[in-house]
């Protein structure tokens, strides 16, 4: 029984996802959100995503590229994970040494991997030479037995909308989106420079549900909003909430994120999904407000090459 690692086909959309979901069953995936982001991913990124396969069957996943929207160069991921009943016969490692010959090979000099929080995974992203940075957690809310914060009246110079109704121009949320981002605390800075960028990898993504993201508008322009995705099924994430600058304290995010939420379990979603690097003090206090409840922890792990 040899495990072996190769690119990704197109033919691999389908078992990639099950892997991923299997792995890390709170991130949202389906064979057609996989295909799309090896379809559409920006050239610079150099997304090249592998798998290893024994005996026909793809056991693990690894996705890899570079950071290009971030203002600091060659700075690298990969993201591995292996079919929790297919661990222990060598797939991690192989995964892990062939991504990192390719990122090599396309300038990167620094690489950062996501580890779920369980000593195993740890000590093997230790002795393949990576230390452990910010930590992040995985948050989940049961929307079909939980209760969800009253919907609150809206301010008095708010309107409250949905990403569809900036279908003829979404530029509006771009600039909020880019905004915001700049001020999320990550170990990797990334900046929305390319609106083209974005519509192909944010705007046009088949998971984001246009329907449920809530935008909280002040003036004509977004002033809040929370990105919401599906999975096709029952189970419901957030991307991204922010506030701009000028509107942050007065309760946007609670606002635009209630409505999404009230909405998406009015359309029958029964699960909500979210992620938040463990410094983000304001946006876990929202999300503790809604009752989510931390159901695991990943750690940033980062290696030099050269
Ligand atoms: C996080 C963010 C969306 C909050 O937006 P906002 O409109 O100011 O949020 P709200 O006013 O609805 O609620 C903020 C809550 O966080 C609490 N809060 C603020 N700073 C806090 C801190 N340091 N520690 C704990 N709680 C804090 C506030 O007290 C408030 O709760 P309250 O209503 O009980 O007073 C905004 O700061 C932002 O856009 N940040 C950058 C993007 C980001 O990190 N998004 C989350 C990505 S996962």
């Amino acid at each position: 029984m040899t495990v072996i690692v190769r690119d990704f086909r197109p033919r691999d959309a389908e078992s990639f996802s099950r892997v991923r979901r299997l792995a890390l069953p709170f991130m949202l995936s389906t064979p057609q959100s996989v295909a799309y982001d090896v379809t559409h991913a920006h050239p610079d990124a150099h997304v090249r995503p592998l798998v290893a396969e024994e005996d026909g069957e793809v056991i693990g996943t690894a996705q890899t590229g570079i950071a290009y929207d971030s203002p600091q160069p060659g700075q690298g991921y990969l993201n591995v994970y292996v079919h929790p009943e297919r661990r222990g016969r060598g797939a991690g490692s192989l995964l892990v040494r062939t991504a990192e010959e390719r990122l090599a090979e396309v300038s990167a000099t620094k690489l950062f991997a996501w580890v779920l929080d369980e000593p195993a995974n740890r000590d093997f992203a230790e002795r393949l030479g990576y230390r452990a940075s910010r930590s992040a957690h995985f948050l989940r809310l049961d929307l079909a037995n939980g209760s969800l914060p009253p919907r609150r009246p809206t301010p008095a110079d708010v309107e409250l909308r949905t990403a569809a109704d900036f279908a003829d121009d979404p530029r509006p949320l771009f600039e909020l989106d880019a905004q915001t981002l700049l001020d999320e605390p990550s170990d990797i800075a990334h900046e929305f420079t390319d609106y083209e960028a974005w519509l192909k990898e944010t705007w046009h993504h088949p998971l984001l549900s246009h329907e449920l993201t809530s935008v909280a508008v002040v003036d004509g322009r977004p002033a809040a909003f929370s990105a919401a995705r599906t999975d096709g099924g029952t189970r419901y994430g957030t991307v991204m909430t922010g506030t701009a600058r000028a509107h942050r304290g007065r309760g946007l995010a609670k606002l635009a994120k209630n409505d999404s939420l009230h909405r998406a379990r009015a359309a029958g979603f029964t699960e909500a999904f979210t992620g938040n690097d463990s410094g983000n003090e304001p946006m876990l206090a929202i999300n503790k407000w809604f009752g989510y409840e931390i159901c695991a922890t990943e750690v940033h792990h980062v290696r030099q090459l050269g």
